[in-house]
């Protein structure tokens, strides 16, 4: 059920940048499609260009030709486009946000109640709240004033927390919401659902019937034009830190007392805290990194395409070496009881085979081996592309000889007629909602960064060359060192059984 929202103004601090562009402006106006906005609520963008609103509403309207290319609702159209309003914010004014202040002061415009969506660069993100608050633009004595903050939150645990510093001088924690796209996905929420609203699945849910873990985000794609900000981040950074640990919070978590935003969270940041800190003395038993070198990866229509190396990429763009991974597998283990002695594998990686995102669960051996080559059962949540849920389980084949082999059910989480909606659209009504359950509380983030930092340490301080795997392949076969035993192996998306690769 909908859920009621207050009116309310949503200021969008770098509105012309390539995120608005491709998802909130094409998000806010499916949201209005829906019937999802208050009637009066408004959008306020703020960026530096001089603009009059009717040139900004131009842009608008070419924003959304481009990503509807089948056009839209004219009567849609036309109550969002009178939606909008534009703020020039020059830095080379130093009144520019008392005017910004004095415009949407303006109650017979803009409701009061204020969410700051900040899509600008991270050093922005400070500076920014800072100057909303000099003009009064957080205060809370009177209407709520909630500020989104964009990924990521801090490089490491130390600007993790300095960032966090600046923003409560001026927010409480109750104000700040720290965005991780992937939980605003439907997929990834259903993650907690299956778990908890299916009585088979959480008597299982345990180190006793499960053998381990897998959570895996494989991409085809390469690192594109970002060489400068990728060789600066990494897999570990980029995908790793966020990501893939919420995602493992969810399926590791124990089940909170209810669904509010606090009991959640509670849950989730228990358990990240309860994964124990890799050994960096043994990384090379725990964590795998790697490079991709030049190869031939699978495009959209299935065809081949020839592509170069990470290492030539970085040459082209003036970066002569690198040591940094386009290819990260983590073992993780997490100290509490439900999860004693169960490994955890979670990799991210660029030009591989396929592109996908799922979990994927082998339960343990069946107490008895009725037949020789019996396979592990296995349980699949795949995130993207497909949302699925799949079961792997071992039948009769049928005949006079007593033989399995294995069945896969497979159940499509999205139906004919089901709603696509955006994890952005989600996530900003969650934030005019006042729902900050699938965004991340500061104690989330500190536990992430305390992980990942040492690893990322050892890995910088380690000149070794990297291995490099040829793109378009699976994982490399020096991957497995990190593997608990030897009759475990790496799962893809939607393959049948277990063999190994
Ligand atoms: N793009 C994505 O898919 C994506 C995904 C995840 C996270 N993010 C995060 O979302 C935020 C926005 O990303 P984006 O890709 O939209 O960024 P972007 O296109 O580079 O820029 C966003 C806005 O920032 C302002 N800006 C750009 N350069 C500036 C400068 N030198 N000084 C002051 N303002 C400047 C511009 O607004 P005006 O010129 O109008 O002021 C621009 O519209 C970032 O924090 C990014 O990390 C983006």
């Amino acid at each position: 059920m909908a859920k009621q929202i207050d009116p309310c103004t949503l200021v969008l601090f770098g509105a012309s940048g390539n995120l608005s562009r491709i998802k909130l402006m094409p998000g806010l106006f499916r949201l209005d499609a829906a019937g999802r906005l208050a009637d009066d609520m408004k959008i306020l963008s703020v960026g530096r260009s001089e603009l009059s609103r009717d040139q900004w509403q131009a842009e608008i309207k070419g924003m959304l030709d481009k990503k509807f290319k089948d056009g839209y609702d004219q009567k849609v159209y036309d109550r969002f486009i009178a939606r909008n309003h534009y703020h020039s914010n020059p830095p080379t004014d130093a009144d520019s946000f008392q005017k910004m202040a004095a415009k949407l002061g303006d109650e017979s415009i803009f409701p009061q109640n204020l969410a700051y969506f900040l899509s600008v660069r991270p050093t922005d993100f400070a500076v920014i709240v800072e100057q909303l608050s000099g003009v009064g633009l957080v205060d809370e004595s009177k209407y709520w004033r909630r500020v989104l903050i964009e990924k990521p939150f801090g490089t490491d645990l130390p600007s993790a927390q300095a960032l966090q510093a600046e923003l409560t001088k001026y927010l409480k924690e109750s104000q700040i919401y720290r965005i991780d796209h992937y939980l605003g996905k439907s997929a990834v929420q259903n993650i907690m659902l299956t778990r908890f609203a299916n009585t088979m699945f959480e008597p299982l849910w345990n180190s006793e019937h499960i053998d381990h873990i897998q959570i895996t985000n494989n991409e085809t794609l390469g690192v594109g034009d970002r060489t400068t900000f990728y060789d600066a981040t990494g897999a570990l950074r980029d995908m790793f830190q966020s990501h893939l640990l919420q995602t493992l919070a969810l399926v590791a978590m124990e089940k909170p007392a209810d669904l509010t935003p606090d009991s959640i969270r509670a849950e989730k940041i228990k358990l990240l805290q309860s994964i124990r800190p890799v050994d960096t003395k043994n990384l090379n038993k725990q964590a795998f990194r790697a490079q991709y070198a030049a190869g031939r990866v699978c495009v959209g229509d299935g065809h081949g395409e020839n592509v170069t190396g990470y290492l030539e990429e970085l040459k082209r763009d003036g970066i002569e070496s690198s040591h940094t991974e386009t290819y990260a597998a983590v073992k993780l283990f997490i100290d509490n009881p439900r999860w004693k002695g169960v490994p955890f594998y979670v990799r991210t990686a660029k030009r591989m085979h396929e592109g996908n995102t799922a979990i994927s669960i082998r339960f343990k051996k069946a107490p008895m081996e009725l037949v020789a080559g019996q396979h592990q059962n296995w349980l699949t949540i795949n995130i993207q592309p497909r949302e699925c849920i799949k079961m792997e389980i071992e039948s009769k084949i049928p005949g006079l000889d007593v033989a399995t082999r294995t069945l896969s059910i497979d159940a499509p989480q999205r139906q004919q007629g089901d709603e696509t909606i955006d994890s952005y659209e989600t996530l900003m009504l969650n934030l005019m909602e006042g729902d900050p359950s699938q965004y991340l509380h500061i104690s989330e983030v500190e536990a992430q960064w305390r992980l990942v930092d040492p690893i990322v340490k050892a890995w910088a301080e380690d000149k070794t060359p990297l291995h490099q795997y040829t793109a378009g392949n699976r994982d490399p076969q020096e991957s497995s060192v990190i593997f608990e035993s030897q009759d475990q192996f790496w799962r893809y998306s939607i393959e049948l059984g277990g063999d190994k690769h």
